[in-house]
């Protein structure tokens, strides 16, 4: 069987977990794919350090990767916006298939690089873009495409969620917790896009965009951040019996004339510590969504992190792999045989 080739762009917090997985499960991949993955490529900035592959296989020059013939998936880990926009869309036109993390880019360019999908017949997936591990765009995109999503309502930043929490329990202080939720690979890059947020809204946008199926960026989105929350504010909220989060609302609004649009805001709320939301702490996230037929669904999870997020990339890897293999369709089932069941006597 031909292997399936994957070209990794960026191998910091999120690739590395995902080179590790993908090598130390590569056996349970395959036969969930019907074929091998083989790395072809890792595009880094730094070629000095040693990162525990082959040296062979690093590059700075990512666009040297994008359309190798023996690439059928690049898996986008770089971040930014100018540098990975021409490498997606050039990766795309030559009909490999593309998964990203990367919601700024999705956020202002999903039309684009959703059209340059369409022309080759190849696939664009971004579960770890929204929400870390939680699946929450495939859910919206596939299994809900027959409801009419009303709203969609979460905490969807790890990093300010944790900085909240640690303020709210123990009253630590800002700038400390947010050192460590950057030590511990929560935050973007510049984590101003966390607790300015930035980051919330542009994964508003996409949920938005998915859930009403319009077209909504992250210039569309109201935003505030946490950065000028203070301890004064907790102890308000505690008297209150309430907390403080930062909430993305995405939700579909009636006008008077009786047409109707999409709002998409972020800003900390005052949440009754009674709400389902308000016991979602630390780096988790969770993300309520109603909708007319469903009612309400709620998802939850660790919503950011390297090997969470990996986990998301990673079935978007094996679906994408999937398709280049047999259009679609999952192995047969004696691909799935490979554990014994257990009797009870081993329970
Ligand atoms: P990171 O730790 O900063 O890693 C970025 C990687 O990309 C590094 O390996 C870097 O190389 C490489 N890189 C950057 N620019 C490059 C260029 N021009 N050419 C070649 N390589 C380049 O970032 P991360 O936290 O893994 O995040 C990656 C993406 O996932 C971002 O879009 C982020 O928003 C998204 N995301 C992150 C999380 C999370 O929890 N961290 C969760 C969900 C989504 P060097 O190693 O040489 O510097
Ligand atoms: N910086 C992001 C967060 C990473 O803290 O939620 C996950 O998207």
């Amino acid at each position: 069987v031909r292997p399936v080739g994957v070209a990794v762009l960026g191998m910091g917090t999120v690739g590395t977990e995902v080179i590790r997985y993908m090598t130390e499960n590569a056996e349970a991949l395959a036969s969930r794919i019907g074929a091998p993955l083989a790395l072809r490529g890792v595009a880094v900035r730094d070629l000095t350090r040693d990162r525990g592959v082959d040296p062979e296989l690093l590059t700075a020059d990512p666009a040297s990767l994008v359309s190798r013939d023996d690439v059928d998936v690049v898996v986008e880990l770089m971040g930014g916006i100018d540098v990975p926009r021409p490498l997606l869309l050039e990766a795309l036109r030559h009909g490999k298939a593309v998964v990203t993390a990367n919601k700024a880019l999705l956020a202002e360019y999903t039309d684009e690089l959703a059209e340059a999908a369409d022309s080759t017949r190849t696939d664009l997936y971004f579960e770890a873009a929204v929400a870390g591990a939680i699946p929450v765009i495939g859910p919206l995109r596939r299994s809900m495409a027959g409801d009419q999503v009303e709203r969609v309502l979460g905490i969807v930043n790890g990093t300010t969620n944790y900085i909240l929490s640690a303020m709210g329990a123990t009253g630590a202080d800002y700038a400390e917790t947010l050192a460590e939720a950057s030590r511990l690979g929560y935050a973007e890059a510049d984590p101003t896009a966390d607790v300015e947020g930035y980051d919330a809204a542009a994964k508003a946008a996409i949920l938005a965009s998915i859930a009403f199926h319009s077209r909504v960026t992250a210039g569309d989105v109201y935003r505030e951040g946490i950065s000028r929350i203070s301890p004064d504010d907790f102890a308000s909220a505690r008297d209150m019996d309430c907390t403080i989060k930062l909430l993305a609302i995405c939700e579909k609004l009636r006008r008077e004339d009786g047409s109707e649009a999409v709002s998409a805001r972020v800003y900390p709320a005052l949440l009754p510590n009674s709400h389902p939301l308000a016991t979602v702490n630390g780096a988790f996230n969770a993300v309520v969504v109603e909708a007319e037929a469903a009612g309400r669904l709620m998802f939850y999870g660790q919503g950011a992190g390297g090997s969470p997020t990996a986990s998301a990339v990673l079935g978007d890897m094996v679906a994408a792999a999937r398709n280049k293999v047999d259009s679609g369709r999952a192995p047969g089932e004696s691909t799935y045989a490979a554990l014994p069941v257990a009797s009870m006597d081993e329970v």
